[in-house]
């Protein structure tokens, strides 16, 4: 019989406060601040890099500590040979996130500050891992289409450096704007499921790799970050805006799913939605593909007539990559080398101030029964 009263049980831990965070807050009702600042105005304004800084140290950098930010990240960005080496050997079928996760998880062995997990050490293994996982991406995306990694560009942005590393030319200013704004939308979340899966790691005081590897392996679920990849395979399938009511109504009929739609803690609209979806317009006028937007807000407008359900960013994210030249298996690891900034700040704040996540479970087995003594094949216990 239970010695313990039932302990409160909220099925996918919906609505729990699983702990405390100083670097993000998600308003349910459509609102998201980074450090206190609304994220809005700076993914208008800021850098990437910016944000990265903010959300690792707590305040904004002035010009020099930024200058001095971008600087060392651009200088981290080359791979160890071996870890190249390995992208080699991966069959070229591999998903691109299953070759990050697999490289961030390599990069730990030759990484000298490994086992220090000290607020210094992390800080300094942010910006490596913040340079790695956008080079892991777009080395790893070449050999996978049989060709060369491009040597790196250090006097360009991390979003600039990402075009560049993955077709050879130097985008346009306006390109570059684009993915330091989107970066920008994407890079932290509060306790997002990829973002609690590396602060559990963190708690055992494995170290950052461990923990950014945890996280990659989260992020590449269809529920979470694999959505952007599943709605452009979903919008490619609907083609053009006067199909997208009927399709979705099947969908639904047969109580399918609908990737880009739901959101666990926004009910009212996801905060980032709104600007995703005017870089989609415009992006729609420069390169001439006008369908997209129109099909997105037709299968909004459904599913709000139909299940009361909003879109969430990964709906939109989703063309915007596409009309920015990126191939859909990039979606989700577009996500990770943007979120790499979040997550490292939330397995530095982990262990700067650690407690174990560990929580109960409910137990629903069946209830306590006399052990036979003799397996049912006869054998007998030793
Ligand atoms: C994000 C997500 C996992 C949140 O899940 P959740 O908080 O557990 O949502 P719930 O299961 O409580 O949803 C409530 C209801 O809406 C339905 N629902 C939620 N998202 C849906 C979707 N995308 N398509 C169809 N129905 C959906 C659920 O089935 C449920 O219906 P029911 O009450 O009849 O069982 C979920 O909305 C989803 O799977 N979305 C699609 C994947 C996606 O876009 N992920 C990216 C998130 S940023």
């Amino acid at each position: 019989m239970s010695t313990e009263t039932t302990p409160e049980y909220s099925p996918g831990l919906a609505g729990v406060i699983a702990g405390e965070t100083a670097i993000c807050w998600v308003d349910p009702n459509a609102g998201l601040m980074y450090r206190g600042y609304d994220i809005h105005e700076m993914a208008q304004k800021a850098s990437y890099e910016e944000v990265a800084y903010l959300l690792l140290n707590g305040e904004l950098p002035n010009g020099k500590q930024l200058a001095e930010f971008r600087q060392q990240i651009a200088a981290q960005r080359d791979l160890p040979a071996p870890v190249v080496k390995m992208l080699r050997l991966l069959p070229r079928s591999t998903h691109p996130m299953d070759m990050l996760r697999t490289g961030v998880s390599m990069l730990s062995a030759f990484d000298d500050e490994l086992s220090d997990n000290s607020h210094a050490a992390n800080i300094r293994k942010s910006i490596r891992l913040i340079a790695r996982v956008s080079t892991l991406i777009t080395d790893g995306w070449r050999i996978s289409q049989g060709e060369e990694p491009l040597p790196e560009r250090p006097d360009l942005t991390q979003a600039g450096n990402f075009f560049y590393k993955l077709n050879g030319s130097v985008p346009q200013d306006w390109q570059i704007r684009m993915l330091d704004t989107i970066f920008i939308l994407y890079a932290d979340h509060e306790f997002n499921a990829s973002t609690f899966a590396a602060r559990v790691t963190a708690s055992t005081l494995a170290g950052i790799y461990a923990a950014v590897t945890s996280a990659c392996a989260t992020l590449k679920g269809p529920l979470h970050g694999g959505a952007n990849e599943e709605s452009m395979k979903m919008l490619e399938e609907i083609g053009t805006p006067d199909r997208a009511e009927a399709w979705l109504q099947e969908k639904l009929a047969t109580k399918e799913k609908i990737m880009g739609f739901g959101h666990r803690v926004y009910k009212k609209g996801d905060s980032r939605v709104p600007l995703m979806r005017e870089i989609g317009r415009d992006l729609g006028k420069r390169t001439g593909k006008e369908q997209w937007v129109p099909i997105c807000e037709k299968l909004e407008e459904t599913m709000e007539r139909e299940k009361h359900l909003c879109a969430n960013v990964d709906l939109y994210a989703a063309p915007v990559f596409w009309m920015l030249g990126f191939p859909p298996a990039l979606d989700t690891p577009i996500f990770a080398a943007s979120r790499v900034a979040g997550w490292c700040a939330h397995v530095t704040e982990q262990h700067d101030n650690n407690r174990l996540i560990r929580p109960r479970s409910l137990y629903v087995g069946p209830k306590m029964r006399p052990y036979p003594g003799v397996a049912s094949d006869g054998a007998t216990s030793k």
